[in-house]
């Protein structure tokens, strides 16, 4: 439940992340009525500024584009609620001041409760400082609750992120902790769950019995203009597959939770999670883009090192060793700098008997996650009129067509509110963030070199599909499409 007298306290309030999805979101709880009541929002950054120029970029990126006076008196209200406090990350004494700041905020609150929600919109190189500093000088030590959002990466492989799990478990319980996947606050992330376990008919279907293949997919039409040096020292592996895509395919692929409860979910999804061995490298694909079509290549960004191998596309194949899924493969595929914006499921079902009907399609179930939500299964059915041929269609959900009303949530709303409530179910526990990494590792050291030779990378132009290459890949796992009948 959603504690009165709480203070949000966003550290790295000067930065990208802060600006472009937390007070955004911020905002937008506030203005569906879902923060608490009597809510401070208190950023805190190294850069020097007034209050103003604090407010300027607090909600730069929250949108009114047709000047609506309701939302311009919402913004107003949510500055009344919001200030900003400059101070260091490594020092004590900035942590001393921000701790005075809070009291003396608190000293107004009615009652002796005191709630304090610390937001890490931080970069790595301080996270453990700024963690410690919290424990040590600004932690409420009775009567309110004290917890701590924090952002990947978490570590670059298995061993850094136990490093960095053990720090920050010094200071900080689990019970205390909310570890952010932002794929996890998405609508129809959270919609997987009632797609397999309200619906006996998904549910009857979801083996390897019936499924042949899995596709998980992660597209942007955009490359790593001017974010270069951060994605160099990362790849696309760690960006998307690692975190975002496996938590998709955690869900997708769990036994039914014993209830809907955060720890029986996650133990579900650890459990899944240890049935998948590190990925071999005959299952991998790796790609980078060059310039193309007017837009410059991985190489021509002058903060990425020249000749780096970094892969900036992954194709990846996981396997599950349990009796559900044996044999199954499932393929995590991310790229930027592709031909369009799209993540989605695809699960392509087995080809029926052959006999009766000629060259039947497959048929294919679609979670689209984003953009235009939607879930939809290609099927086939009769042609219309007097005689019979089977065709493919589809059943669509589309949700901008079903649903006209709804507003999607941002993720950053869904997820705030959760660690508002205290719900862990949208976080990931350390054991999940443990096997996670001991799926990927082994790659990741192949792919820098760690282990000899490191691979180089198939290039694919800027705007395309991906590397062509891919195809022949995907094919290799038993993908059909209905042309390759
Ligand atoms: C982030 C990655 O985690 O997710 C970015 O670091 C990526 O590289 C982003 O662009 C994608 O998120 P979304 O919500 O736009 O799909």
């Amino acid at each position: 439940e959603l504690k009165d007298n709480s203070i949000i306290i966003v550290l790295g309030a000067s930065g990208d992340l802060a600006k472009k999805k937390t007070f955004p979101a911020l905002f937008g709880l506030y203005r569906q009525g879902f923060l608490p009541r009597d809510v401070k929002i208190v950023g805190y950054a190294r850069t020097k500024m007034d209050q103003e120029e604090f407010y300027k970029r607090e909600t730069s990126y929250i949108k009114n584009p047709n000047d609506d006076p309701d939302t311009a008196k919402a913004i107003e209200a949510f500055k009344g609620f919001s200030s900003y406090l400059a101070g260091g990350y490594e020092d004590g004494e900035s942590f001393d001041k921000l701790n005075k700041y809070l009291e003396e905020i608190e000293s107004k609150y009615q009652s002796k409760e005191r709630n304090r929600i610390f937001y890490l919109a931080l970069p790595p190189s301080v996270f453990i400082p700024v963690a410690k500093n919290l424990k040590e000088h600004c932690y409420v030590a009775k009567n309110g609750i004290n917890r701590i959002i924090i952002e990947k990466p978490f570590g670059k492989d298995l061993d850094s992120a136990r490093e960095l799990l053990s720090s920050v478990k010094q200071y900080w319980t689990e019970e205390e902790t909310f570890r952010i996947d932002h794929y996890l606050g998405k609508e129809m992330v959270k919609n997987l769950l009632v797609l397999r376990f309200a619906n006996i008919a998904t549910g009857a279907a979801w083996d390897k019995n019936s499924i042949s293949n899995v596709q998980i997919t992660f597209k942007e039409p955009f490359g790593t203009e001017g974010r270069g040096g951060y994605f160099d020292e990362f790849g696309i592996i760690r960006d998307i597959l690692q975190n975002h895509l496996l938590q998709v395919l955690s869900i997708l692929t769990m036994e039914r939770p014993v209830s809907f409860s955060a720890e029986d979910i996650r133990d579900e999804k650890v459990k899944v999670l240890r049935a998948i061995p590190p990925i071999e490298r005959s299952d991998c694909l790796l790609g980078q883009y060059v310039a193309a079509n007017g837009k410059p290549g991985y190489l021509d960004d002058d903060t990425v090192p020249p000749n780096s191998v970094c892969p900036t596309f992954a194709a990846t194949t996981l396997w599950i060793h349990n009796p559900r899924w044996e044999g199954v493969p499932f393929i995590l595929k991310a790229g930027k700098a592709l031909n369009e914006a799209k993540v989605e499921v695809r699960i392509q079902f087995k080809d029926v008997t052959q006999g009766i009907f000629k060259d039947i399609a497959r048929n294919e179930l679609v979670i689209r996650i984003q953009p235009s939500e939607a879930v939809y299964l290609k099927l086939n059915a009769k042609t219309p009129g007097l005689y019979t041929r089977a065709i493919p269609t589809e059943m669509d959900l589309t949700y901008k067509r079903r649903f006209t009303d709804a507003k999607i949530p941002e993720a950053y709303e869904a997820l705030i509110l959760d660690a508002l409530k205290g719900d862990h179910s949208n976080f990931v526990r350390h054991d999940e963030l443990d096997v996670a990494w001991k799926i990927f590792t082994p790659i990741l050291h192949w792919i820098e070199g760690r282990q000899g030779q490191v691979p180089k990378p198939v290039t694919y132009p800027y705007g395309s599909r991906g590397p062509k290459e891919l195809d022949a890949f995907i094919q290799k796992y038993g993908y059909k499409r209905s042309g390759d009948l």
